[in-house]
């Protein structure tokens, strides 16, 4: 992930733990009146009707962009506005100037926070012109006729004029290629107007009430699965309960509220056994489904991909944990998903033994693969619920550390930001037709145990013995806890406790040992951390 490369360019103070909270809001008549208190000092309502104002009618944004852009009010220009106040506009202008769902598809992840994607564009031109700051994302989660993208850059340039002088920009006519590059091509790609917002603002919108079967999968804890039971929804609010269990029989339990933004954008907060913890969804167009991620509110690296049913709606199979099955051995395996009929389809060469449990999401089942099971990804169906698959391998023929590379943070110790730990797991695959690892034809088999330890990554790690300073990686969950932040005594000048690790997974199969290997760094505290990286 790009970071913030000029740490006072946001009051840190402010946006630091800004986050769109699920309480009380307004109707939304009530956003026009305080517009007109609030912001008309320095905007001005344009002829039109119903109501316009200069720059904030002309553009569409996520949830959190609205936020980030009524907070930088705050910040940076001095608006006066209760936090009611914000909560209201941000929930009005993401309902009357939000994104369609296609229009989030593909940038999701920043919402989501995963922090650790890499992001990769065509135009090396956007790369390097707009995506080097922040994330590319935060600006694919926002649409703008061409005048908005112009004022974008003015404002970026008025706001930041040491900009030009910075690596990639002191090597070109920055503001040129911006106004005259950049912004037609910004404007083609995300424009203000488009089909599927005007269809998306004419359909009606299905409330989230009713109970949702959910199905997840945690770095460091593996499979989940159970209900959430979803209430209310005057004013788009819910209140949430989340009753669960992870596959080692621990418990997956706790509740909240929620708020829906633009009629799909799903935000909770919740606290699951005594830990704060934020959902980040979008609901599918019938309303049938909510998909996204589940992460902790202060550690938002520690999360769960999560996908829910609603009960009552077409039969659907959201997952098979565990998602693979060893040709020639026998194993409980559990279907997730909703209305789940009694006619289990596994394919050819699997066999069910024993149904262990059963209810409408939920069916438990021992599994037995035959040796001469086929190999590869099997569609898998209980009834007429289905949409997941198994994935029947013979042996493990290598294996990869996801994610590849990883950022951690050094933090605490007294200071304002927390540290920022990483989490690994091992996924692994099998070798295809042509018998070799790490080859195009290999199939994904799933995450798996490993056995994990951090190396020095270079031979300057090893002489800064980064190993012994970073942090520390637990040898069974892939685990990495990152050491305090502050100057360290006992390093070389004091540094601090930075550092570049190789992280190796090790998987025993068939009594030789499969080691994969990624990279983390271990860097400086996340002084910016605002709702869309
Ligand atoms: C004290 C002056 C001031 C007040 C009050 C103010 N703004 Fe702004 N606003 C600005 C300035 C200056 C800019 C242009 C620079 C920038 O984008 O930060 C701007 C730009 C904007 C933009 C465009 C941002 C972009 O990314 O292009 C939006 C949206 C906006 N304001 C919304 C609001 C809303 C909503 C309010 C009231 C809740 C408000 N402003 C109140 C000064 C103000
Ligand atoms: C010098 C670093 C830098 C570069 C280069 C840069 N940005 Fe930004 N951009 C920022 C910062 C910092 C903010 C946060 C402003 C705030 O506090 O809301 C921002 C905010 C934004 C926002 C959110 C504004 C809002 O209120 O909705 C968008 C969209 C954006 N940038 C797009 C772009 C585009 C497009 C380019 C390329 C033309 C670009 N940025 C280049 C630093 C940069």
């Amino acid at each position: 992930m790009k970071n913030l490369k000029l740490p006072q360019l946001m009051g840190g103070a402010v946006l630091a733990g800004l986050m769109l909270q699920a309480g009380v809001t307004h109707a939304a008549a009530d956003a026009e009146a305080i517009i007109k208190n609030k912001c008309l000092a320095c905007h001005s309502e344009e002829q039109a009707e119903p109501a316009q104002f200069s720059r904030m009618s002309h553009q569409r944004k996520s949830p959190e962009g609205w936020l980030m852009s009524i907070a930088r009010m705050q910040v940076m220009h001095g608006l006066k506005i209760s936090d009611d106040e914000r909560r209201t506009l941000v929930k009005h202008f993401s309902d009357t100037q939000g994104l369609a769902p296609e229009e989030t598809a593909g940038a999701r992840y920043a919402m989501e926070r995963r922090l650790n994607t890499m992001e990769t564009y065509e135009s090396s031109a956007f790369e390097e012109m707009c995506a080097r700051c922040h994330s590319g994302a935060r600006v694919e989660l926002q649409r703008r006729p061409a005048a908005e993208w112009e004022n974008l850059v003015h404002f970026h340039l008025g706001q930041w004029p040491t900009l030009e002088y910075q690596a990639l920009a002191r090597d070109r006519d920055w503001m040129q290629l911006a106004l005259n590059e950049m912004v037609p091509q910004l404007a083609a790609d995300l424009p203000l107007k488009s089909a599927s917002w005007d269809k998306w603002k004419s359909m009606k919108k299905v409330p989230m009430a009713g109970r949702w079967s959910f199905s997840a999968q945690m770095p460091g804890k593996g499979d989940a699965r159970g209900v959430m039971t979803i209430t209310g929804g005057k004013r788009d609010q819910y209140k949430v309960k989340l009753e669960g269990e992870f596959a080692d029989g621990s418990a997956l339990k706790g509740q909240g509220s929620a708020i829906v933004y633009t009629g799909y954008e799903w935000r909770a907060n919740l606290k699951i056994d005594g830990v704060k913890m934020r959902q980040v969804f979008a609901a599918s167009a019938d309303g049938a489904e909510l998909t996204g991620r589940m992460f902790e509110t202060v550690h938002d690296e520690a999360g769960m991909d999560f996908t829910a049913v609603r009960e009552g709606s077409a039969p659907k199979l959201l997952s098979v944990q565990p998602e693979f099955i060893r040709a020639g051995s026998t194993e409980v395996l559990t279907l997730v998903g909703t209305g789940l009929g009694n006619k289990l389809s596994l394919g050819k060469g699997l066999k069910v033994m024993e149904e262990l449990y059963r209810d409408d999401n939920k069916v438990v089942v021992q599994v037995k693969a035959s040796k001469d099971a086929a190999m590869g990804t099997r569609s898998v169906s209980a009834g007429k619920a289905n949409g997941a698959s198994l994935n029947v391998f013979d042996q493990i023929g290598s294996v990869k550390v996801v994610p590849s590379f990883a950022v951690a943070r050094v933090g605490g110790n007294g200071g304002s930001t927390p540290k920022y730990n990483a989490h690994f797991q091992a996924e692994a695959w099998m070798n295809g037709a042509d018998g070799k690892a790490g080859t195009d034809d290999d199939m994904r088999i799933g995450f798996v145990p490993a056995s994990w330890h951090v190396e020095p990554f270079d031979a300057q790690a090893e002489a800064d013995r980064d190993t012994h300073f970073t942090g520390k990686m637990d040898a069974k969950t892939g685990l990495f806890t990152t050491a305090a932040a502050g100057p360290n005594p006992e390093r070389r000048m004091s540094t601090n406790n930075a550092g570049n690790l190789k992280v190796v997974a090790d998987v025993k199969e068939n009594g030789k040992t499969l080691s994969a290997d990624g990279q983390l760094i271990v860097t400086v505290q996340r002084w910016n951390n605002p709702p869309l990286p």
